[in-house]
């Protein structure tokens, strides 16, 4: 019976122990009572992983128990170790496998590996009898044979580690004998072995020995005291020999669990019964009360269960002479929705860099829930609208990841809300803020505000001066959203960009490095960048025209009569003229544009002031009246031209007519501008002195002048814009006729220097019949100009220095 019994208990533990193994991915086994530090195996060596990884894959031990402190892995070297002392009998008390278990976590990937500990037994705990001395009364009649319960010893360990083996002492009356229970209890009697005599000894005391079966033996002993007495027949008697009952955990304080009922057919003491508990265990003793009188069991203390979900205990009847029988009693807990789910955070990658990929997995979140089936079933959830969400993984994992791309730039914080919620009724929830920060990527360029820019300066600005400034935005995070600005280079007018403008790096404010000169170009354009800080930083350009304003800082250039002192013209004059005939022309140029190039001219003195007019606009000199015998032969005319600027500015020349018909009746051009106070004969000397060195000269002249333009084509005559002797006129001046005299008829050719939009040079190169009656100007010039007008030809009747020129 008994060896049949243990063999039972052998089984059912290998079963149980190779159950759990074959269901773990490691199993280890240690004996109880290990020391801290103790090393119970290599898990990196028994999965296969090289221990150097643990630590970048953050291993760690976790459990849903609250063992977890017990053990430990070594990060280094991959060992399983004991932190804590072991008490195999506090943690799993009666329970023949006391295996603890324990996961791997494993991230990037998770992974997770189940570690079972089976703890061993180490006969650490003596047989206890419950009571040390054990009272019994026995009728002097009792027959040989007769049997009296007994209380077994109860020894915590398990296995062969438990009571195996029941001595008396000090005995001559008694032996015992030992039945295993199919509950894997003993049945312990004590068998009369000998017939009692009251008379000889009315009270006797034996001693029983409880032994275990490990190495080294424990005992632990109590002594019975047998008081001999005269009768009591019967034993009491349960109703049930097995109560059972099933309350719910979370009953309160003082509920009545069971009552149990025990009869004795004896009167009186002798079946007065009381109860108590026999076999309990500590925690059933806290939890439970029986009342000795009543039988009635009342709940005494908290329910758990999770904690423990079944109680077992023997409740022993007693009459009032000793002799009892004994009934077993199983209390059920059933579970009630009292756990709310559990979130842990178990890995968070924070801050997350804004790339992120979609799906990517941020995070590693465990519920746990106490309760069992359906109250301990989790859903676990983010109800909020956040581009994360929770991907169920392996067991009660989830893995937080991103649902869509995010941008610093619009949400930088996110405080995810998981809610996890059990399936009891009423379900219970829990949940969890899990803060995560976005970092910044540098994936925005600076973006200019504007499109492009424009500058306007006026001319002759001080170098150094601020010409506009540009501004980009770049909405990354610190370096990766500074801006710096620079000039791309390029080149204006062959030099530079550099050479022209400067950008303040840090403020995008542009400065003039000289001064314009609108004369020389009248705009530009040259490239902003700007450029952030990231690595790689990211940039974009913009275009910054800057347009130069014109100052009236150009007087008029009169480029026909040459000015004053350099060289000595004279128009002449025929004597029928008539009044409104064109005589000549004031030429001039203004290098500035608009207003300040727009001439006028005026007659500030002349010799007769009612002989001539100049057209406001044009410089047309013309007779206001017939010429008559009377006017004075030379005339001097002093004319201003002025430009329309603010304030403006003017130049002046002088114009020297002379009224004649034939240039021989010029006297000696040189005194033309004096009053002939001269005496005839300083006159007549003078001219047979010019006259004759002029025919020398005009000899030599020809000659050249043969040659000279024989090989010289007339060629266009724009070398310049400045050097040409034209009519700088704005625009609309061409048509102009308010003067009345030059016509449509006119003839213009307009010749544009290179490059300019307003300097158009419009000149006379042909006259009219209308215009002068011999179309012949005399000039007194430098040859350069003769090139320039046309054909030139000798004119030997003129005389040295003059070139006649027509069309
Ligand atoms: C997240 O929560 C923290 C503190 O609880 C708060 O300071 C922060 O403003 C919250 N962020 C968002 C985006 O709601
Ligand atoms: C800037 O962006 C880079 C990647 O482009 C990132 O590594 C860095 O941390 C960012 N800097 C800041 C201050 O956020
Ligand atoms: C300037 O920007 C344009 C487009 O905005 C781009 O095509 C060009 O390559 C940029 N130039 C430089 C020098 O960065």
């Amino acid at each position: 019976m008994e060896l049949k019994g243990r063999l039972w208990i052998f089984f059912f533990y290998v079963f149980a122990v190779l159950f759990y193994i074959s269901n773990a991915d490691l199993s280890y086994s240690v004996p109880e009572e290990m020391g801290p530090g103790s090393i119970v195996g290599n898990i990196a060596k028994d999965l296969g992983l090289e221990a150097g990884k643990l630590f970048t894959r953050k291993a760690r031990i976790d459990t849903e128990e609250s063992y977890q402190h017990y053990c430990d892995i070594d990060l280094k070297t991959g060992n399983f170790v004991i932190r804590e002392r072991i008490d195999r009998e506090e943690l799993c008390a009666e329970k023949v496998s006391c295996l603890l278990k324990f996961e791997l976590v494993l991230e990037s990937p998770l992974e997770l590996h189940r570690i079972s500990l089976l703890i061993q037994d180490v006969n650490d705990n003596s047989p206890v009898f419950q009571k040390d001395i054990i009272k019994l009364e026995i009728r002097e009649s009792a027959d040989k044979g007769a049997r009296y319960r007994l209380n077994e010893a109860h020894d915590t360990d398990i296995g062969k580690n438990m009571v195996e083996q029941y001595i008396l002492q000090n005995n001559e009356h008694f032996v015992l004998s030992v039945r295993d229970d199919t509950d894997g209890s003993k049945n312990v009697e004590l068998v009369l072995d000998k017939e009692l005599d009251r008379e000889k000894e009315h009270d006797l005391n034996v001693v029983m020995i409880a032994v275990d079966g490990g190495n080294p033996q424990r005992s632990g002993s109590a002594i019975i005291h047998v008081t001999v007495l005269d009768a009591n027949d019967n034993a009491p008697v349960f109703d049930q020999a097995f109560y059972k009952a099933s309350l719910p955990e979370d009953s309160a304080l003082d509920t009545l669990v069971v009552t149990v009922s025990a009869t004795d057919a004896d009167e009186g003491v002798n079946g007065a019964v009381t109860y108590e508990f026999s076999r309990i265990s500590e925690r059933a003793k806290k939890v439970f009360s029986l009342n000795s009188q009543t039988g009635e069991i009342k709940v005494i203390g908290l329910l758990d269960f999770e904690n423990n979900s079944k109680y077992e205990m023997r409740i022993d009847a007693k009459d009032g002479y000793g002799l009892s029988s004994d009934s077993k009693l199983m209390i059920e807990i059933t579970d009630m929705n009292d756990n709310a789910p559990v979130i842990y955070l178990k890995s968070l990658t924070n801050p997350i860099p804004e790339n992120l990929s979609p799906g990517a997995e941020v995070g590693i979140i465990n519920v746990q829930d106490r309760d069992s089936e359906t109250n301990g079933q989790v859903r676990c959830s983010i109800q909020q609208h956040v581009p994360f969400k929770l991907v169920p993984s392996i067991k009660n994992y989830y893995s937080l990841v991103t649902t869509g791309q995010l941008d610093r730039e619009l949400v930088s914080d996110y405080n995810i809300t998981i809610t996890a919620t059990d399936e009891g009724s009423p379900p219970l929830s829990s949940s969890k803020t899990v803060q995560l920060s976005v970092a910044d990527i540098n994936d925005n360029p600076p973006v200019f505000e504007e499109q492009s820019y424009s500058a306007y300066v006026t001319e002759n600005n001080k170098p150094g001066s601020t010409l506009c400034s540009v501004t980009a935005r770049d909405p990354d995070w610190r370096q990766n959203g500074t801006v710096i600005y620079s000039l791309l280079p390029g080149e204006v007018n062959g030099a530079p960009v550099s050479s022209y403008l400067s950008v303040n790096g840090d403020t995008g404010v542009i400065h003039a490095v000289r001064t314009f000169d609108y004369e020389q170009f009248r705009s530009f354009k040259v490239h902003v960048m700007a450029r952030d800080n990231g690595s790689p930083p990211l940039s974009s350009n913009v275009t910054v025209s800057v347009f130069i304003s014109d100052v009236n800082d150009n007087s008029p250039q009169i480029l026909y009569p040459a000015p004053e002192g350099n060289s000595f013209m004279t128009e002449l004059v025929p004597k029928a003229a008539h009044g409104g005939s064109l005589v000549s022309k004031v030429i001039a140029v203004d290098a500035d544009s608009g207003q300040n190039a727009w001439l006028s001219y005026h007659i500030v003195k002349s010799t007769d002031p009612g002989l001539f007019t100049i057209g406001l606009n044009s410089g047309e000199i013309r007779t206001q009246r017939d010429i008559s015998e009377s006017d004075s032969m030379k005339q001097n005319l002093i004319v201003s031209v002025k430009d329309n600027g603010q304030p403006s500015l003017s130049a002046t020349c002088s114009m020297y007519l002379l009224i004649s018909d034939n240039l021989a009746e010029v006297p000696e051009l040189k005194d033309i501008s004096y009053d002939e106070k001269n005496s005839k004969l300083t006159s007549y000397l003078i001219i047979a002195l010019v006259s004759v060195s002029t025919f020398f000269l005009t000899f030599i002249i020809i000659i050249l002048g043969v040659r000279f333009c024989r090989r010289r084509k007339p060629r266009l005559l724009f070398d310049g814009a400045v050097a040409i002797p034209s009519a700088y006129l704005p625009p609309n001046y061409a048509d102009v006729d308010g003067t009345g005299t030059l016509r449509s008829a006119y003839n213009y050719d307009a010749y544009l220097t290179t490059g300019s939009r307003t300097s158009d040079f419009n000149f006379v190169s042909s006259y009219n019949d209308n215009t002068l009656p011999a179309d012949q100007t005399l000039r007194k010039s430098p040859s350069d100009f003769a090139g320039v007008f046309g054909d030139c030809d000798s004119s030997p009747e003129v005389g040295a220095f003059l070139c006649l020129c027509h069309s």
